[in-house]
């Protein structure tokens, strides 16, 4: 398939939709409260991407049934929204969102959690955020795409912690997956180099225990961790520009455009 260079147009395109992502997270906030299910949000989730001229990308994708991922406690990603999953006091959760709008992709996701959580699950949402951070700061033109990963897995490392190698970051904008897949461990200074124009996400997996996935054999999509141990997923989209980075996803004014 090759990296896609976007042309400005398409840029344009890209960073709509992505800030509608963006959004979509910022609004679900407010819905989230102890006794809600998974599908009640999800529900919401798929109405404000349409009120917003958008369709849910996960939809229908590869025969995903819903307009979000949630993923809660041990699962790593990809949790299928359901009447069954309700909100308690001391979950913590992953909600990925993806829009299609004007054909351009957008996708980003984030930690929430209902009441009081453990100092522990505390601890790994923190040293989740701060490996995207981390892996943000490496993006500029003329840095390779490893280092990405190098830096995240370092980080999570020094924390005691496992980087999930079996689900990557991955280009985005005018294909929901585009290549180059972005690994979250990754040697230092190897990889595609970064080349202005460049949209990509970064999406770190971070374990409490073994760094090992299992996806359930019954839906075929929920990915857990082998030993049941909390894991957590933040996820930005990026732009890689003349001289920097730009989050096209931010949409809390948290990163500087560089
Ligand atoms: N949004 C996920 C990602 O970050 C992909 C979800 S695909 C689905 O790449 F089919 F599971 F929804
Ligand atoms: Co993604
Ligand atoms: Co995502």
């Amino acid at each position: 398939m090759g990296i896609i260079i976007k042309t400005p147009e398409q840029i344009e395109g890209i960073r709509k939709s992505s800030q509608l992502a963006g959004n979509t997270l910022k609004m679900i906030e407010g819905f989230i409260k102890e006794g809600v299910t998974t599908e009640y949000l999800d529900n919401i989730i798929e109405q404000y991407m349409r009120d917003n001229g958008a369709i849910p990308a996960t939809l229908g994708y590869h025969g995903y049934p819903k307009s979000s991922c949630i993923s809660l406690n041990e699962v790593v990603c990809h949790g299928i929204p359901s009447q069954n999953t309700i909100l308690k006091e001391g979950d913590i959760f992953n909600i990925d969102v993806t829009t299609i709008l004007n054909g351009y992709y957008g996708d980003t996701s984030k930690m929430f959690s209902i009441g009081e959580i453990s100092a522990k699950a505390i601890n790994l949402i923190e040293t989740t955020k701060h490996c995207l951070n981390l892996g943000i700061a490496q993006v500029k033109p003329g840095n390779r795409v490893g280092n990405i990963g190098f830096v995240i897995s370092r980080y999570a490392k020094s924390k005691g912690y496992t980087v999930v190698y079996e689900f990557c970051g991955h280009g985005c904008g005018v294909e929901f997956h585009e290549d180059p897949q972005i690994e979250h461990i990754a040697r230092q200074n190897t990889g595609p180099i970064m080349q202005p124009g460049m949209t990509f996400t970064i999406e770190p997996m971070i374990n409490e225990g073994k760094s090992r996935t299992r996806v359930d054999k019954a839906d075929g999509w929920t990915a857990r961790t082998i030993d049941n141990k909390l894991s957590a997923q933040f996820e930005h989209t990026v732009l890689v520009t003349e001289t920097g980075v730009e989050v096209l996803t931010d949409v809390d004014g948290e990163y500087p455009f560089i």
